[in-house]
Parts: C-alpha cells; sequence; structure tokens
C-alpha cells in the first residue's frame, strides 16, 4: 500500500467529521492529509495548523494514495472530474457516498479500485461506525486502515447490504433520539411535566447506551426486565402483535429506499 498524501474531497458535516478522527487518532498523518474545499472550514484550518494542506494545485495530487469523495450524491461527478487527471495509478477511490453505487462511481471514475465505507459522524470523537465494501481487497484494506482507528469497522461482504448499513448504522443514532423523545412524551402524558421528563428519558438513553458494552442485548433486557414486573408489562406492549419489529422494518426500508432514490443521481 501507498504512503502518499489522502485527499479529503468535501469538508462538511461528515468531511469534517472525518478530519477531526483522522487528526484525532492519527489514522492519516497531518502532514499527509489534503482538504479540496470550496469555502472555509473549522475543522479544515485546524487540520491546516496541524500541518495539512488545503486547496493546493491540483498538478500537485499525483502522489496521493486515496481520494475521499464526501461531497453530497448530485455533486460528485463535478467535484470530483478536475481531480481524475492528476492522479497517479495507485490512487485508490473511496466514496462515504450514501445511495451511490460502486459500478456507478466506477463509470464516471475510470480504471481506479473503487471502496465504498459508509461512516457515521461519531468518527470526530473516534467513536464511529463504519461499513466497508469493495471488491479489490487492496482498495478494502486502505478503506479499513482509514477508519477502523476511529469507527468500528465491519467488511460488507456485498455491496446490497450497503443500503441496509446505511440505514441502520448511519441512520439510527437518529432513530434511538426520537425513541427518546417519544418515550419523554410517554411519561408526560403519564403525569410528568415535559423538562422533567425530557431530562430522565435523555439520561436514561445515555446510561443505557454506556452499559450496553459487548453482552448480548436479550441478557441486558433480562436484568431490568422480571417476570410480572412493571418493565415487562411495557415490554410486552411494544412486543403486542409484533409491532415494534414492524415499525423498525418499516422505518429500515423507508431509509433503504431514500438511499437508492439519492444513489440514482
Ligand atoms: N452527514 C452524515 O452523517 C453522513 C453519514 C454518512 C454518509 N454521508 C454522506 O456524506 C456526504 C456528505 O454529506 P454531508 O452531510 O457532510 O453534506 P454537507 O455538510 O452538505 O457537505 C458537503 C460538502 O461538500 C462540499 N462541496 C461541494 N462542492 C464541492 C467541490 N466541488 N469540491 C469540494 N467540496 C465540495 C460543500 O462545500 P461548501 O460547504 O463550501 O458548499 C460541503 O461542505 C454525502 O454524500 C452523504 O451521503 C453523510
Amino acid at each position: 500500500m501507498s504512503d502518499g498524501p489522502v485527499v479529503l474531497l468535501g469538508c462538511g458535516r461528515l468531511g469534517s467529521a472525518i478530519l477531526e478522527g483522522w487528526l484525532l487518532t492519527n489514522a492519516v498523518a497531518p502532514t499527509d492529509i489534503v482538504v479540496l474545499t470550496p469555502s472555509e472550514k473549522p475543522a479544515a484550518e485546524v487540520a491546516r495548523d496541524g500541518g495539512a494542506t488545503i486547496n493546493p494545485p491540483l498538478e500537485t495530487l499525483r502522489e496521493a494514495r486515496c481520494v475521499v469523495i464526501a461531497v453530497k450524491p448530485a455533486m460528485w461527478r463535478e467535484a470530483l472530474a478536475p481531480l481524475l487527471p492528476h492522479l497517479g495509478e495507485q490512487a485508490v477511490i473511496l466514496s462515504v457516498m450514501a445511495g451511490v453505487t460502486a459500478p456507478t462511481l466506477a463509470e464516471g471514475v475510470g480504471p481506479w479500485p473503487i471502496v465504498r465505507v459508509m461512516p457515521t459522524t461519531g468518527v470526530a470523537r473516534g467513536r464511529g461506525v463504519a461499513t466497508v465494501y469493495a471488491a479489490d481487497a487492496e482498495a478494502r484494506a486502505l478503506g479499513r486502515a482509514l477508519f477502523a482507528p476511529m469507527a468500528v469497522t465491519v467488511d460488507l461482504p456485498d455491496e446490497a447490504a450497503m443500503d441496509a448499513a446505511t440505514a441502520v448504522a448511519g441512520s439510527g443514532a437518529a432513530y434511538f433520539y426520537a425513541m427518546t423523545e417519544a418515550l419523554a412524551r410517554g411519561g408526560e402524558a403519564a403525569g410528568l411535566d415535559a423538562d422533567t421528563a425530557r431530562t430522565l428519558a435523555r439520561a436514561t438513553f445515555v446510561a443505557a447506551a454506556e452499559s450496553a458494552g459487548d453482552e448480548p442485548l436479550t441478557e441486558l433486557i433480562g436484568r431490568i426486565a422480571s417476570p410480572g414486573g412493571s418493565t415487562r408489562a411495557g415490554l410486552n406492549v411494544m412486543a403486542e402483535g409484533g409491532r415494534i419489529e414492524a415499525l423498525m422494518t418499516e422505518v429500515v426500508a423507508a431509509a433503504v429506499r431514500r438511499n437508492r432514490e439519492m444513489g440514482q443521481n
């Protein structure tokens, strides 16, 4: 694997999180980082202070080992096109875009190997989740090397699983937050004032996440929900007619559909 610069194309919400994660974990040495961004970004300025290069002439990208595409799916062709004539044959194209498939990327990119990575913004704190798919073994290894220091990283054997993985890992935090809001509203309906309900629900959500560890979730549930107890009574309502599974199946399916639609550009 070559040791050349890693080019980050796009420094928005996810691009900035990736940059912060690299700086935090040294997954990429700061002096190996090149950021291409149309506007100034705080994360890019911090990276510059650490030795990264921001918006150099494109002719300097010949030695790049990787280009990480972190622009919106509708923008990638236009954003990537000016770089392509300047890349050497060792380069790997890494996309973190939702929905844009490897064959679609290959069509617009040309001969370079492609790896798709779907990270969460938790990479900024070194605590993300990332799924990796590449047909090419070296490209997959590079994807892992760039993300494993800052994310629980899972290889997907099949690209078709990427949209589902994105819906679970990429969107999942928002679903847990929405569930926490709903729990608070449930508390309000049962007589708590809104602030108290929100404080309790949120603190419980954080504590539950912190204590999740590696144990099977059914065991964790069993420790709280004794047979015939009040937690079990609530869980029974969630399980009635399979409604919690049915709800989350629909939620994930909707996110998968939307990922596919967005990738059609
Ligand atoms: N946000 C997430 O949690 C998340 C998670 C998984 C995957 N993704 C994927 O990550 C990608 C970016 O999402 P995002 O949420 O970070 O969007 P975003 O905040 O809108 O960031 C996109 C960035 O692309 C930059 N950009 C536009 N044209 C460019 C060009 N020609 N060259 C270089 N940069 C250019 C924009 O710069 P300006 O700000 O200067 O306009 C913007 O900062 C998307 O494809 C999305 O599917 C995001």
